[in-house]
């Protein structure tokens, strides 16, 4: 097996005009707009990069074909007098002066998804926002492909070029290119973690391949094993862990871009590579989605990766417990009593509540580190996606970053919501015979109560976020905008967004 799995990202360039030779297998992605009225036609986004005879030939073909121009709506069109073998019309909806970030990578993803076969891409789409364009194509552009034989394994490479169109190829419009593309490289990674199935990422596995990744990308990894968890005291990762027969294990990986003065963010993330509920054993239907139950530990480990790829000058440092939450004769039981990393005694009422155990250790091992700021991510409950559905993560924590995280996440489009930890809730984890119980005996505030458990374990003056992304880490519906079917990413590009504010104000 391969460290990386599989998926190669495309290359991405930035040109000032269209190549005068026609170039083989490409495509042109161009934004249009609509009229608005239901007998409108399809407009042209005005650009530099097409002449007037071009611009007229593509409105006359789409008029021909019925297209609109409306939100998200693709048109393929031969326009011979393009050096491309093909057009991609992407419609924007109405026209309007500025356009939201998240409209134009959703449109690219889009059109990014509807392309097949063809291996370069050029777009016009990067004149309304490049950083936008270029992130929303690749990624569209990804796929997981690793676990398909010749049999049913695409024929084509997928897209391999990108090259978007901009005013000017100034060292900052590179970088604007750069960022995208590292942020793009970052969501496949994770996707790719939460896409390879149990089988053949269990617990040794994903920490071998963490490490490998992190000490190409100059990260100091450190792993510890299931013989130094038990000597070191993490209770809940070995309690969780002790149903399988794959054993588990807590990495840490750390990024040093700061100087003295710099802050420090600690990430830590769910990486439970299969939840069957232990002996609390889940039911069968559905039951293969929690190959996506370390969501939050792929986005944490591609966050740290992509904070030393674009040198945040800042020091970051993820704790990532993983283990595999099976039923055997060696498992935890329902009334067990475990020992939490740091003392606290827990009842496990139900061992399908078992992603607060294992992140309780490392949150606390974290805070041994002195953050100023802690995130914390998991796939953690199902009530995540009652209250707030299936493309909505719930932000909790302290008042004043949950509100920060919460907002950053929707100007990068992952659009996670603020929610309370209600001070009465903690009563519902009174145990009869330990510290907490690690579940309420109530129905309500599911996706709270497994918040107000985390709050336990954030030491004092921590400034923390708790991002559940149960259902926005995986998308088991068919696939929109940029998101693919499978694991999607969620909540990377959200954590590394803060990273980067943090960077800048502190
Ligand atoms: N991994 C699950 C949460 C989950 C559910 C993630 C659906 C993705 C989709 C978690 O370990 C779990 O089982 N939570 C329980 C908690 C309950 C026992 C208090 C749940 O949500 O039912
Ligand atoms: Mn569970
Ligand atoms: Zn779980």
């Amino acid at each position: 097996m391969s460290t990386s799995a599989g998926y190669q990202s495309p290359v991405v360039t930035v040109a000032t005009a269209l190549p005068r030779r026609k170039v083989a297998s490409s495509v042109l992605i161009v934004p249009v707009v609509s009229s608005g009225d239901d007998d409108g036609r399809a407009t042209v986004v005005a650009n530099p990069f097409l002449d007037a005879e071009a611009v007229g030939e593509i409105e006359v073909a789409l008029e021909a074909l019925g297209a609109k121009g409306g939100g998200e709506q693709v048109t393929r069109i031969v326009v011979p007098a393009l050096p491309v073998s093909s057009v991609l019309a992407v419609g924007l909806g109405k026209a309007r002066d500025e356009w939201p970030a998240e409209t134009i990578r959703r449109a690219a993803g889009v059109a990014a998804r509807s392309i097949n076969g063809v291996e370069n891409v050029f777009t016009t789409l990067s004149a309304i926002d490049l950083e936008a364009t270029i992130e929303g194509l690749l990624l569209g552009a990804y796929r997981f492909t690793e676990f398909r034989s010749g049999k049913t394994a695409p024929k084509d490479t997928g897209i391999r070029k990108v090259t978007a169109l901009t005013a000017d190829t100034k060292a900052a419009t590179k970088d604007s290119a750069a960022h995208a593309e590292a942020v793009a490289v970052a969501v496949a990674t994770a996707r790719d973690f939460v896409n390879t199935p149990p089988s053949h990422l269990f617990p040794d596995e994903f920490a071998k391949r963490a490490k490998a990744l992190g000490e190409a990308a100059g990260l100091s990894v450190q792993v510890l094993d299931e013989k130094a968890l038990a000597k070191a005291g993490f209770g809940g990762i070995v309690g969780v862990g002790k149903g399988s027969s794959r054993p588990p294990r807590l990495v840490r990986l750390e990024h040093r871009g700061g100087g003295r003065k710099a802050k420090k963010v600690a990430l830590v993330g769910k990486g439970i590579t299969f939840d069957t509920g232990g002996i609390s054993i889940k039911p069968a239907a559905n039951m293969h989605h929690m190959t996506s139950d370390m969501g939050g530990a792929a986005a944490v480990i591609a966050t740290v990766l992509l904070a030393a790829r674009r040198n945040l000058p800042i020091d970051v440092v993820a704790y990532v417990p993983m283990a595999e939450n099976m039923p055997s004769a060696t498992a935890q039981r329902p009334g067990d009593v475990l020992t939490q990393y740091g003392g606290t005694t827990v009842e496990v009422l139900n061992t399908d509540a078992e992603g607060r155990l294992i992140l309780a250790d490392a949150i606390v091992r974290a805070c041994e580190d002195d953050p100023d700021y802690l995130i914390e991510t998991s796939t953690l409950t199902g009530a995540q996606t009652v209250a707030l559905g299936a493309r909505t993560p719930g932000v909790m924590g302290s008042d004043e970053f949950r509100d920060r995280v919460a907002g950053i996440s929707q100007s990068v489009g992952e659009n996670a919501w603020a929610m309370p930890l209600p001070e009465e809730l903690k009563d519902d984890l009174k145990s009869t015979v330990a510290d907490l119980a690690n579940v309420s005996g109530s129905r309500y505030a599911g996706m709270l109560v497994a918040g107000t458990y985390l709050r336990e374990f954030v030491a004092d003056g921590v400034e923390w976020a708790h991002i559940d992304v149960a259902a926005p880490a995986y998308n088991s519906g068919g696939p929109w905008g940029y998101t693919p079917k499978g694991g999607t990413g969620v909540p990377t590009r959200t954590m590394f967004a803060v990273l980067e504010d943090i960077s800048v104000n502190g």
